[in-house]
């Protein structure tokens, strides 16, 4: 039988890649894309559309039905930097989308989900380098929290009653097609459309902050590894770890650099320091390798030429 999809939050800065990624895969017309507001031309044009908001329960049910979705991806969420501005909006959209879908799948609607953690789930009190999948936690940010929590939440319904939700902590990423949606790792994708338009950078970070980041291309194609894998070789019902590479922001600018010789860089450290000082610097994916064989491919230095090429184009 063939499977009908639904991406919820198509329109941000992972779901219209991960859509248009999922619609040449599968055929445009079995991958239904939705949001509170339109995407891109690409987007909108490339197959069927619907408005939805993740957190009317009744209107979830609706479009599952009437599609005939057996696959949910949970896209929408309130992100890092935007959530420390509006904690209670955040947690409601946050926990009640999850609730959502894990409800509509144990009332057997949907067969699978995908959900997002981040590595927000993480505290000052985690250890910094390598992170272990399993360690002190205790996220000190709103998204953190609301990431743990559903992480959490995901493994109890597993556990309970036996949905079939899948998840990744992923790192910052890094992509040309859509602007990010109010992150802390923002800074490594708006840092490549100043180069080229401004020839100059101001970051919100310190230039010495190291995170973990990953280039769209790679969080997409674990994404759809991790949705392939079969079930029982899924040992971790919260969230896997996911690394590719870590570096900060002086790093980032010299990359630049030796494409644009006369890019510079600044700084002026903002709120977004104290999220990025409570957060890994690097990160251990061994799990996510032994149990549905990650594997990078995009460093720091492809990253940056595959960024400049394309938005110069
Ligand atoms: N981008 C990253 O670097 C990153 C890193 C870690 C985790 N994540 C997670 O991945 C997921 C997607 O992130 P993103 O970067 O694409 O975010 P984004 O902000 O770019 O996109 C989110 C989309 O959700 C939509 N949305 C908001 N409220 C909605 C609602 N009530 N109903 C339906 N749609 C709604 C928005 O319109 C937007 O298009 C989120 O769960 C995020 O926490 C992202």
């Amino acid at each position: 039988m063939e499977k009908y999809i639904l991406i919820i939050g198509a329109c941000g800065q992972i779901g219209t890649e991960l859509t248009l990624t999922l619609r040449e895969r599968f055929g445009n017309e079995h991958v239904v894309a939705s949001d509170i507001r339109e995407g891109s031309e690409s987007l909108m044009n490339s197959g069927p559309f619907e408005i939805l908001d993740a957190t009317n329960y009744d209107a979830l049910e609706e479009v599952l039905a009437y599609y005939e979705i057996s696959e949910v991806y949970l896209m929408a969420a309130m992100l890092s930097a935007t959530a420390e501005k509006f904690p209670m909006r955040a947690w409601n959209l946050n926990m009640n989308s999850l609730f959502n879908v894990l409800n509509l799948a144990k009332e057997k609607k949907i067969d699978t989900i995908f959900w997002p953690s981040s590595i927000a789930v993480f505290g000052p009190n985690t250890p910094k380098e390598n992170t272990p999948q399993n360690t002190i936690m205790e996220p000190s940010t709103v998204y953190g929290i609301s990431k743990q929590s559903g992480e959490r939440w995901c493994e109890y319904y597993y556990n309970k009653f036996g949905v079939d939700v899948r998840s990744i902590r992923y790192p910052g990423l890094i992509s040309w097609k859509t602007m990010p949606g109010g992150g802390t790792t923002d800074y490594a994708v708006e840092i490549y459309h100043k180069a080229l338009n401004q020839g100059s950078y101001t970051c919100f970070l310190k230039e010495d902050t190291s995170l973990p980041m990953m280039f769209m291309d790679d969080a997409i194609k674990a994404t759809l590894q991790l949705m392939e894998a079969e079930s029982e070789s899924i040992k971790v019902r919260s969230a896997y770890n996911l690394s590719s590479m870590s570096f900060n922001p002086s790093e980032i600018a010299k990359s630049i650099q030796n494409h644009i010789p006369d890019f510079k860089i600044a700084y002026d450290p903002d709120f977004r320091q104290a999220i990025a000082d409570s957060w890994p610097s690097s990160i251990d994916d061994s799990e996510a390798q032994k149990d549905w064989n990650w594997k990078p491919e995009f460093d720091l230095d492809r990253t940056t030429e595959t960024m400049l090429e394309n938005l110069k184009s």
